[in-house]
């Protein structure tokens, strides 16, 4: 029996799709040990769950109008599959075709799997690898940047959106994913940056490589930019998998609930011993977090910038939340402009995706100097306060110890509206240091003392016996209760399962006017 030609026509056509920018540009592509768009869609999604559309779609651009010239797909392989069961749309940009760069055609292809997604409140997950807005076809390229653009904006809080960066990402290729939820990038592979390397040069006549303008490890440790590096394509994609697994479909969905072989009743009795009696000393609050969560479960964001604050996904007695802190072993735990920036996306992420936060405080305050004041650092802290504040989502705050004057007030304290409040024996809840406090209380005291240092000594300690403690916040409702650090596990998880179905509508109105 002869096939059809019509199907021998499909197949041929389907072939052609597959092909992307044809064997050359793939070659190329492999050289550079990168993986094509539908190798890593296979590698992100479950096996065999892919289902494309729109392969067909051609490049509108004038200059491309001949047959042999058009490839199919526009430079963007799109469609849909699972992750973990559940449904993803997806897109990955070809960079064997134009670079996959973007023109007309190409953004209506990932502004349709965006619309699909919005409408069935599925994630939207983005492969970037691309030379931005395609040169050739002027501004189409550029209004199509914008149709991304304001779907990233109005689409943010509704379905997660995620950019997992591939190769270098130019221009309109950063912006959108700056847009979005989450940033993973791959170490020595992935770039961003607004103006590429040519565009540097012919303008300014400096030579400068990807690297050093736009690497993953400037963007993880300078800019702030990225939330996750990997070390390969596969890690990128199995950490954008791991990242879903905490959240939920969409906002009005809570995330999975996931209990596993931890004991909720864990208590890890280390902990009792773990803040030095010496307020200056340091200890790791990483490890505080680690003995706390679920096994494993800690997913750090941002690991290496603003390394003074700590924020990540976790679970905890198989609840999904937002885990926020101070690390005391870095700059004292201060609050700088990049921590409260930091945390401040990350509450709002949270509190997007029905994640409870779960905040841990050691800090002395906000970075005082010139610099920071100059900086903006009122309008930075202003953010954190703005998004503990907006925060609807059950808010459980564990004071471990410094606890003042702003970083008290800020970091979920209980009359921003936090459910449960705890401290540490060890917690120091007062508006300054001891020294600080005494040197502006009693100058005059001090000055006329016949040894103003023992004066100031005795002042101190006097001032640390009345506020270095949690019972004095304790006494007046300030905190909820003084927990032994052991039991902070148990503590939490009960109160996650006391706030599960938490209702807090906040006031009508079209959006707050956050302090940007
Ligand atoms: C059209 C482009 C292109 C572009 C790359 N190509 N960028 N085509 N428009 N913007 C094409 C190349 O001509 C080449 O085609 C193929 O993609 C691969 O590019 P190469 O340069 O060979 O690859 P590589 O050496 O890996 O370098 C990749 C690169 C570099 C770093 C991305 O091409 C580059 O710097 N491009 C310009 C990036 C840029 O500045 N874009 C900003 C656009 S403005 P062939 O046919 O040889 O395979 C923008 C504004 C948006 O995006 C709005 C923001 C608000």
């Amino acid at each position: 029996m002869h096939e059809d030609p019509r199907i021998l026509e499909l197949r041929r056509m389907r072939a052609r799709a597959l092909e992307g920018g044809g064997a050359e540009r793939i070659a190329k592509q492999r050289a550079k040990g990168k993986l094509t768009a539908r190798e890593r869609l296979d590698l992100l999604l479950d096996p065999g769950t892919f289902n494309e559309i729109e392969p067909f779609i051609t490049s509108s651009a004038a200059e491309l109008s001949s047959e042999s010239e058009r490839f199919f797909g526009d430079g963007v392989v799109t469609g849909y599959g699972q992750i973990e069961g559940r449904t993803v749309y997806v897109y990955a940009q070809d960079f064997t075709i134009y670079g996959g760069t973007l023109g007309g055609m190409q953004s209506h292809k990932i502004c349709r799997v965006m619309d699909l997604a919005l409408r069935n409140g599925t994630p939207c997950i983005g492969l970037i690898d691309s030379g931005g807005a395609r040169i050739q076809e002027g501004v189409k390229a550029l209004g199509g940047y914008a149709e991304i653009f304001r779907r990233n904006a109005q689409y943010s809080g509704v379905i997660p959106q995620i950019s997992v960066m591939l190769g270098p990402c130019a221009g309109g290729a950063a912006y959108s994913p700056a847009l979005q939820d989450i940033i993973i990038m791959v170490d020595k592979q992935s770039f961003m940056f607004l103006t590429g390397p040519e565009v540097i040069k012919t303008v300014t006549g400096e030579r400068i490589d990807p690297e050093t303008l736009g690497g993953a490890t400037v963007h993880a440790t300078i800019s702030g930019t990225t939330h996750l590096v990997a070390q390969s394509e596969q890690e990128a994609l199995a950490l954008a998998r791991r990242v879903l697994s905490y959240l939920p479909s969409n906002n009005v969905e809570n995330p999975p609930f996931r209990p596993n072989g931890d004991d909720p009743l864990r208590m890890e009795e280390w902990l009792n011993q773990i803040v030095p009696l010496d307020p200056k000393e340091p200890y790791s609050m990483h490890q505080v977090i680690e003995a706390v969560v679920d096994r494993g479960t800690f997913l750090e964001l941002q690991s290496d910038w603003a390394r003074n604050a700590i924020i990540g996904l976790a679970r905890i007695g198989g609840y999904s939340v937002g885990i926020v802190g101070q690390e005391p072993s870095v700059l004292a735990g201060v609050i700088d402009i990049d921590a409260a920036d930091k945390m401040t996306r990350f509450v709002r992420m949270c509190d997007c995706f029905n994640l409870p936060l779960v905040t841990f405080v050691d800090s002395p305050g906000f970075l005082p100097g010139v610099a920071q004041e100059h900086g903006g650092i009122i309008r930075h802290g202003a953010k954190l306060l703005y998004a503990y504040s907006e925060a609807t989502v059950p808010k459980i705050t564990v004071i471990t110890r410094k606890a003042y004057g702003g970083a008290y007030v800020v970091m979920s304290s209980k009359y921003l509206g936090t459910d449960v409040t705890y401290a540490w024996p060890s917690a120091e809840i007062a508006v300054l240091g001891a020294e600080g406090a005494v040197n502006i209380l009693y100058k005059k005291q001090i000055e006329s003392a016949p040894d103003p240092q023992a004066e100031r000594q005795r002042l101190a300690e006097e001032y640390r016996r009345k506020f270095n403690n949690p019972y004095h916040a304790a006494a007046t409702g300030y905190v909820d209760d003084i927990i032994e650090p052991r039991e902070t596990r148990p503590k939490i998880i009960a109160a996650l399962t006391a706030l599960r179905d938490k209702y807090a509508p906040a006031p009508p109105r079209k959006h707050g006017n956050i302090p940007v």
